[in-house]
């Protein structure tokens, strides 16, 4: 039984479809999922090309920033700590029922900085895809640099910044983030 009271969950649910119906006039070709639960003082800069899907049930909670310039896909149910970051210039995708804490940070792209003599700001980026599982939990203040994948059911400890790929049902820890244990039960 949720201890909340009956008055203070219906305006909570209307608050909520209030918000998700704003971001779809707001923002007419993203997707919001059903029952989605977008909460204050997101930043969303989504340009002319850029694809984001947020599936049914998503939590966001308050002061997220989201830059899609790419592809970006979150999964049914997966639920975002405070002043996350998503950045997709080419592809994120975040599975269904992840948890991920505050401060956690993903980004598909580095800047580059080949040349010494230009300032890196000039320079564009690099990109490569990130692929987050179903059922991951991302402890808070994570980071995941471009080209990462994780497996279902993965965890990373908090502080952690992921540079490896990491299997599913592993537990990852540290900077860089390496594997320490398997869950129970996992696979492999
Ligand atoms: C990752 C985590 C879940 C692991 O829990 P656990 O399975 O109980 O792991 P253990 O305590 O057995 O730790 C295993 C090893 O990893 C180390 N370790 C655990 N978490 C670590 C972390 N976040 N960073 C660095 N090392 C860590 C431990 O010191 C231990 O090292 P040792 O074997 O040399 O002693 C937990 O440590 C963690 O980071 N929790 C996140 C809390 C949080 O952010 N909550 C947000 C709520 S959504």
């Amino acid at each position: 039984m949720s201890d909340v009271a009956p008055g203070t969950r219906i305006t909570m649910g209307l608050w909520r479809r209030f918000r998700r119906a704003w971001l779809k006039v707001r923002f007419p070709r993203a997707s919001w999922g059903r029952g989605c639960d977008v909460r204050s003082g997101l930043r969303l800069h989504l340009s002319p090309r850029g694809e984001l899907r947020v599936g049914p049930q998503v939590v966001l909670d308050r002061d997220a920033t989201i830059e899609c310039a790419g592809k970006l896909d979150i999964g049914a149910r997966t639920i975002f700590g405070h002043h996350c970051t998503l950045a997709a210039k080419e592809s994120v995708h975040i599975g269904e029922d992840c948890l991920l804490a505050e401060m956690v940070s993903i980004r598909d792209h580095d800047h580059r900085f080949d040349d010494f003599d230009i300032p890196i700001r000039d320079q564009g980026a690099t990109c490569a895809p990130v692929w987050i599982g179903n059922n991951v939990w991302l402890a808070a203040r994570v980071v995941v640099v471009k080209g990462i994948t994780i497996g279902d059911g993965a965890i990373i400890g908090a502080g952690a910044v992921v540079t490896k790929n990491i299997p599913a049902g592993a537990i990852a820890v540290g900077v860089p983030a390496r594997v320490v244990k398997m869950r129970p039960g996992a696979p492999g």
